[in-house]
């Protein structure tokens, strides 16, 4: 069947605009639980559309946030109106999308290392989701996690980033622009050199699949770590996050992929503003072909949740919280952020 090129190449650039960036909300079930639990509250379905509600009905929050991930659950479940919050969604303007992948699990032979599940069905899964979304869904989310340390075979990333093309294929194949998330995770005390290579190695393997399995890189969008040390080590400056991360690109990322966009994987709400500020600054530098911009989930979400605690009379405040880390990025992503305007609120 031919692809549905003129849809997906709108979708794309209705994604990737100046000064926005993607909302990550796909928590699975077991994932949210964690950020609930942070704040004492009970991991339950009314809860968990709570939590979510709070975050889609924030107003004005389109002007920063152009694509929201979604979750298999909260595809179709209600908001306060009777609306699916993907319906909710799309009716901003924002573009609903879905994380396809069926979580990880330990390989028999890279353990520790892990594997995406997920393929098995796949295309017949995500006609579902168009389905109970009402035709509003415009993407598809798919991360593989690598480790570091131990240091990861060829074999096992020629084998991740095989399942992660054929996985954007099928993605095509139902008008759905596939985000490709290879994260180098920042589990460990690694240096920035040893994640740096570990990102160029999977990044170089994941284009060369795509050739292999027929997936034109100019209809995917790339999300991804910034070049980093481990959570343990010594953290970088972030002219170096920068020069090191947008260097890696340069050598693995074709020209013709329209975007990058970043993961927080685990840095601060401020660390994940400073980074992608310094990032822009660079990509501008060396006139980087691609959109640079972010995908957070939790640096756009920690505050929220924080100030949220489950309660109803916080949620302008949270709501105010989750504007404000939203603005910051979207400055970032322009170059325009400054320390000064993290007070102003
Ligand atoms: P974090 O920004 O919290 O790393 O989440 C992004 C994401 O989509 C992980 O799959």
């Amino acid at each position: 069947m031919p692809l549905d090129t003129a849809k997906l190449k709108n979708t794309i650039q209705k994604i990737l605009v100046q000064g926005k960036g993607i909302l990550a909300a796909d928590e699975s079930t077991s994932t949210i639980k964690k950020r609930l639990e942070s704040i004492k509250v009970e991991n339950t379905e009314a809860n968990r559309r709570a939590y979510r509600n709070m975050l889609f009905t924030t107003p004005g929050y389109e002007k920063y946030i152009s694509g929201v991930i979604l979750y298999d659950e909260t595809v179709d479940q209600k908001d306060d109106m009777g609306r699916t919050f993907s319906e909710l969604i799309a009716s901003h303007g924002v573009i609903p999308g879905i994380k396809s992948d069926g979580g990880k699990e330990e390989h028999p032979t890279w353990a520790p290392q892990t594997i995406t599940r997920g393929l098995k069905g796949l295309g017949k899964q995500l006609d579902e989701w168009i389905a109970r979304s009402n035709g509003t869904l415009g993407f598809t989310k798919w991360r593989q996690v690598i480790l570091v340390e131990p240091e990861p075979s060829i074999a096992f990333i020629d084998y991740s980033m095989h399942v992660m093309a054929e996985q954007a294929a099928w993605s095509l194949s139902r008008g759905l622009v596939p985000i490709c998330e290879p994260e180098v995770l920042m589990d460990g005390i690694h240096t920035k050199d040893q994640c740096s290579v570990a990102t160029e190695r999977t990044l170089l393997t994941l284009y060369k699949k795509m050739k292999e399995h027929g997936v034109d890189p100019a209809l995917t969008i790339l999300k991804t770590n910034m070049v980093i040390s481990g959570k343990e080590t010594k953290t970088d400056t972030m002219e170096e996050v920068g020069k090191t991360t947008v260097a890696v690109f340069h050598k693995a990322v074709p020209s013709i992929v329209p975007g990058i966009v970043f993961l927080s994987g685990g840095q601060n709400s401020l660390q994940s503003t400073e980074n992608l500020h310094a990032c822009a600054k660079e990509a501008a530098a060396t006139h980087a072909p691609w959109v640079l911009s972010f995908s957070y989930g939790r640096a756009l979400q920690d505050d929220a949740l924080k100030t949220w605690e489950g309660k109803s009379e916080n949620i302008s405040r949270a709501q105010a919280a989750f504007l404000h880390r939203a603005k910051m990025n979207s400055l970032a992503q322009e170059g325009k952020w400054h320390m000064e305007l993290e007070r102003g609120t």
